[in-house]
């Protein structure tokens, strides 16, 4: 792993991170030690970047469309930069399943921070890179646009929030 902890934080290196694109079939680029049961991890992954006694993540060395995957709390969080067209396809769409609008999935537009969990029966979700079809769930391909909401599939229920503040690249996660 590149990205490490410095001073309370973890700072994200871009060699750690999933640009997407890799959802079918992803797996066949896992080294063997790494290979998951499907949706074990999250398909793309390459190794676990541990939050560890962080309380914050510097995500400012992401582009847009990449994604950092952190193991936090025993469970896999994902912090995407989302790109424009992603920003606007969630922005365009009301409600989704969900009810929910993009405004209530992001504290700021330009990042996604929830957790990589699809809540029919709990597998880890891939991420395409996508504007529409961001994530889908590999174990009975539920979608999800880029705020995280089903588009279509087993669940109408998003993929959970994490409560947080941005600040210049920094994601501050909420106390308790
Ligand atoms: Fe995701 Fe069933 S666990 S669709």
């Amino acid at each position: 792993m590149f990205s490490k902890i410095q001073n309370g934080r973890l700072v994200i290196d871009r060699r750690d991170v999933i640009r997407g694109g890799l959802a079918a079939g992803a797996a066949a680029f896992l080294p063997a030690g790494l290979a998951h049961a499907k949706g074990e991890a999250p398909i793309g992954q390459t190794e676990t970047i541990e939050l560890g006694d962080a309380s914050s993540v510097d995500v400012s060395a992401l582009n847009p469309g990449e994604l950092a995957v952190i193991m936090m709390n025993g469970t896999f969080v994902g912090i995407l930069r989302r790109t424009e067209d992603q920003q606007n396809a969630a922005a365009a769409v009301e409600g989704a399943l969900s009810g929910e609008t993009d405004a209530d999935r992001t504290v700021d537009a330009e990042y996604l921070v929830a957790e990589l969990k699809c809540l029919h029966r709990g597998c880890y979700v891939a991420y395409t890179g996508e504007s529409d079809r961001t994530f889908v769930c590999p174990c009975h391909r539920t979608s999800f646009d880029a705020a995280g909401r089903v588009i279509s599939g087993k669940t109408s229920r998003s993929l959970p929030f994490i409560g947080h503040t941005i600040e210049n690249g920094v994601v501050s996660f909420a106390e308790g």
